[in-house]
């Protein structure tokens, strides 16, 4: 189905890659300027049915009404120290935060936990692994493209993520209205720690990206187009090619606003680093040390200093 995406053509915005257009090479480069450019850009028309899109946002939706007692069910265990499950961090006013949030991995299926997937609405699960065959099909694409920008095999940022074991884990935020704009933002400026981001939102906007020394708003079509962030990992791997861009979340006074990110990354014992091509010939120096990806994690989450 055709998306109309007048608007954001004609806004100095992130850019908006058509992936219909026949001309592959064409959307390649695309692709690979916008991730060195900006770090985030939109695709449109990129083959995954709006209706699935639709049911997603929908089911999602369907859990965060849900009274906090039902939602419980899938809470994030206090002991458990993985991501994995419902939290409301709402009003935690530490974090500077205003929005609730559920985890929960989608591929590959031996790392599925279905405890923490909603069982409220039924159809929730046939929906998630619908989507998560869709999200695996995209993000394989997009790394092929950015890997041959990179002047290498097309494999091998996927492979430097770590081939079959690479992760997708979905997240919800949901962004109650706010009734003090001046209060709190929805997510605080940060870049995101892993490979590559794929995200939908609802309506109204609230993604903002910091661009040559200030914050903007973007614009993007919340009608089936999908926003591609580009994260620390892919960023290292790439020895600085592709940034990782510094993104934050607003909320809206009277909306509810709601955002479904994916996140591709590695599993957590897998080491990364700047791939080996791209720093052996002589002027090939690292600019990136190499990390486990949970080290990474930890280092990143507690704010500690990263090489
Ligand atoms: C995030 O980057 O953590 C949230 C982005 C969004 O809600 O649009
Ligand atoms: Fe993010």
């Amino acid at each position: 189905m055709e998306i109309n995406t007048n608007q954001d053509i004609s806004s100095p915005d992130i850019p908006v890659i058509d992936l219909s257009n026949h001309d592959e090479k064409l959307v390649a480069r695309a692709v690979v300027k916008a991730s060195e450019e900006w770090g985030i850009f939109q695709v449109v028309n990129h083959g995954i049915p709006m209706e699935l899109i639709r049911r997603l946002q929908e089911v999602g939706s369907q859990f965060f009404e849900l009274p906090e007692s039902e939602k419980e069910a899938v809470a994030k265990p206090e002991d458990s120290m993985d991501i994995e499950g419902y939290m409301t961090k709402y009003e935690d006013a530490a974090r500077n935060a205003w929005v609730d949030h559920l985890f929960h991995r989608i591929w590959p299926p031996s790392k599925v936990n279905y405890r923490f997937w909603p069982k409220n609405p039924p159809e929730y699960r046939e929906v998630n692994e619908e989507y998560a065959s869709h999200m695996k099909k995209l993000a394989e694409k997009i790394m092929e493209w950015l890997s041959e920008g990179l002047g290498l095999q097309r494999e091998a940022l996927k492979e430097g993520l770590g081939g079959e074991t690479v992760e997708y884990l979905m997240k919800i935020n949901y962004y109650p209205p706010c009734p003090d704009m001046d209060l709190v933002l929805g997510v605080p400026g940060h870049s995101d720690i892993n490979g590559i981001t794929l995200l939908v939102a609802n309506d109204p906007l609230g993604l903002q990206v910091f661009k040559d020394d200030h914050w903007i708003d973007t614009k993007y079509t919340t009608s089936g187009g999908i926003i591609v962030i580009i994260g620390d990992q892919f960023l290292r791997m790439s020895n600085g090619k592709y940034k990782s861009v510094q993104h934050r979340a607003t909320r809206d006074k009277e909306k509810t606003r709601i955002s479904w990110p994916v996140f591709v990354e590695s599993n957590l014992d897998h080491v990364y680093g700047p791939l080996p091509e791209l720093i052996s010939g002589d002027d090939g120096a690292p600019k990136f040390k190499s990390y486990v990806y949970k080290d990474y994690k930890f280092r990143k989450l507690n704010w500690l200093t990263l090489d």
